[in-house]
């Protein structure tokens, strides 16, 4: 039957969703399979009924796309679609819920504070002391993040982050090396991918050196020890079935340089599917093309 492929919408991150889902677009048209695009920012969801759609493989990335609003629309309407269910991708998108649910489980991820107010933000640097990154609590993309590293950065860190969601989280900034693996699966069958260890100009991994410059090194073999590699894909195997996700995410962790101890940052229910975008590349490391994982994401559609 006829597939949606949800991409654009609404969010910071619709030009990033625009790029993946145009990818998938192309990729499960070359497969055969009768895809079109569809802007939930554009049109009313409900058409999708009207319009005979069989299933929706969701590209959205942020609010309103990978947060659960959109997939409990669709579960109202009776369509299966790609990824984590109505649950599991609210609580990912917010990055404090995901963050609680991990310490509570005893999986590790740096200390943070929610904080609502410049002074607070100050509160925050204080105890937990410098660098400390400055966050939107549901965004992407690094969009609106600070990496703050004096008292002085608080009231313009605060200030923009809140600029994308009234919940700002402030993070301990872990110095080591940055790393994403992808999961897919279900349940007791969630396998995670190859390891991917990225090294991005003085470290600043943000929206530029993400979608738009080619100055970021993405190693893929990780070249990590086979034992940390293991470790990590253990982690982020345990991350995603400790929120109830399936189908597939993509989970970033820090390494910690003094110690080797890997770090959960967050995890992302809907990842990029761009051409700089990580599961692709993870995917084709195994052996996996990008139409292949497509098509294969969009066959774990359910509801
Ligand atoms: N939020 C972006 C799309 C990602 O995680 O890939
Ligand atoms: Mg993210």
């Amino acid at each position: 039957g006829k597939v949606a492929v949800l991409m654009g919408g609404a969010s910071a991150e619709r030009e990033v969703s625009l790029m993946s889902g145009t990818g998938v677009l192309q990729a499960l048209r070359s497969r055969g399979v009768d895809a079109h695009a569809f802007d939930p920012s554009q049109n009313d969801l409900g058409e999708l009924r009207r319009d005979g759609y069989a299933r929706c493989f969701i590209a959205l990335h942020g609010r309103h796309g990978e947060d659960g609003t959109v997939q409990g629309a669709l579960e109202l309407l009776r369509i299966p679609y790609t990824g984590p269910g109505v649950m599991a991708s609210s609580i990912a998108v917010d990055k404090i819920m995901t963050k609680r649910i991990w310490r509570a489980e005893g999986l590790p991820t740096p200390d943070w504070r929610l904080v609502g107010s410049v002074a607070e933000t100050a509160d925050a640097l204080a105890a937990l002391g410098a660098p400390m990154i400055v966050k939107p609590s549901r965004e992407g993309s690094t969009i609106g993040l600070t990496k703050v590293t004096s008292p002085e950065q608080c009231a313009q860190a605060y200030a923009l982050a809140s600029r994308y969601d009234p919940e700002v989280l402030c993070e301990q900034f872990i110095a080591g090396e940055e790393t994403t693996c992808p999961i897919l699966g279900e349940g007791a069958a969630a396998y995670a991918l190859p390891v991917i260890r990225i090294v991005a100009p003085e470290g600043n991994y943000d929206y530029q050196n993400k979608y738009f410059t080619d100055v970021t090194q993405y190693h893929c073999p990780s070249g990590l020890p086979e034992a940390e590699e293991r470790e990590i894909q253990r982690l982020v195997v345990a991350a995603f079935r400790s929120l109830g996700c399936r189908g597939w995410a993509r989970a970033d962790i820090m390494i910690r340089a003094s110690d080797r101890q890997p770090f959960l940052l967050e995890i992302n229910t809907s990842p990029g599917m761009t051409g700089h975008s990580l599961v692709p590349m993870s995917a084709r490391a195994s052996g996996i093309s990008y139409e292949d994982l497509c098509v294969g994401v969009l066959a774990s559609a359910t509801m």
